[in-house]
């Protein structure tokens, strides 16, 4: 029998949020590669299994080292968030082809939206989403900004943020041509998470000097904040679309 690689989304940090099909096949792995973090928060999960980091090793050490790995059993990649946005392991999962399973897991944004208890749209407010990272958006005089993908009824998710906050608010409200909600969700989902709820004009003031990005800081790594920006955040749902769901939709139903 040839074994697989497991590429199991393994959520924000919380290993209650795995689901359970993730749980069991990180069970029957041995050898499991995984990001610094997840070694701490998964402890429980992890006892006794053979730990790797993978960034520690050029690619194609890596797959080899994962090829050789696959003969005594199957091996494990806990991905953060899942693979749908901003995944570092796409050549991986390509390079072992029709060795590797892919595990959806609850992306950092979906960790947000639920500590917020908001749906980022909202019938007659947000009737659209953008995902976006100034660090991917690129640099060349066509790039797009953070501000051109601000506009009214867009809720902004922002990953791996590296513009100075008071910046890209500067950008944001620009965009948007008015003052909106955002929020800053800061290590979602691990024991010392913390999100600020604010409009583009108060952010910085709320926020203070606090370095949420890791802007001030040697270290390279983008830190685990998301920013949600969009009127659904502090938006109230409409009741009366319930009524009109029940008559138009469910009425109808014929439950086949
Ligand atoms: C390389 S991306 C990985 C995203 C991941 N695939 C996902 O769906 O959540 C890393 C960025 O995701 C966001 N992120 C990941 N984990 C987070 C957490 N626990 N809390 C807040 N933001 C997080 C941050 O914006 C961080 O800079």
């Amino acid at each position: 029998m040839s074994h697989h690689v497991y590429f199991l989304g393994a959520g924000p940090g919380d290993p209650e949020l795995l689901t359970r099909r993730a749980e069991r096949l990180l069970g029957e792995c041995q050898v499991v590669y995984l990001p610094p973090l997840y070694d701490q928060t998964f402890a429980e999960l992890l006892e006794g299994k053979e730990l790797f980091v993978p960034f520690e090793f050029y690619f194609a050490d890596l797959i080899k080292l994962v090829k050789e790995q696959l003969v005594n059993g199957p091996v494990a990649f806990l991905v953060p968030g899942d693979l749908t946005f901003y995944s570092p392991f796409q050549a991986v999962v390509d390079a072992l082809d029709d060795l590797a399973v892919v595990v959806p897991g609850v992306g950092s944004v979906n960790a947000a939206s639920a500590l917020l208890k908001k749906t980022l749209d909202l019938p007659g407010v947000c009737s659209r989403a953008i995902l976006a990272s100034p660090r991917t958006l690129g640099n060349g005089p066509d790039a797009p900004t953070m501000g051109d993908l601000a506009s009214p009824g867009v809720s902004l998710l922002i990953y791996m943020n590296n513009i100075p906050l008071p910046e890209l608010v500067a950008q944001l409200r620009k965009g948007y041509g008015k003052d909106i909600p955002i929020a800053l969700a800061h290590r979602v989902g691990l024991p010392d998470e913390e999100i600020i709820v604010a409009t583009l004009d108060t952010i910085v003031t709320k926020v203070g000097d606090r370095d949420f990005f890791n802007l001030e800081s040697t270290n390279p790594r983008p830190a685990l904040t998301l920013l949600l920006v969009g009127e659904s955040l502090t938006a109230d749902a409409d009741p009366t679309w319930w009524d009109y769901r029940r008559d138009h939709i469910w009425k109808h139903q014929d439950n086949s």
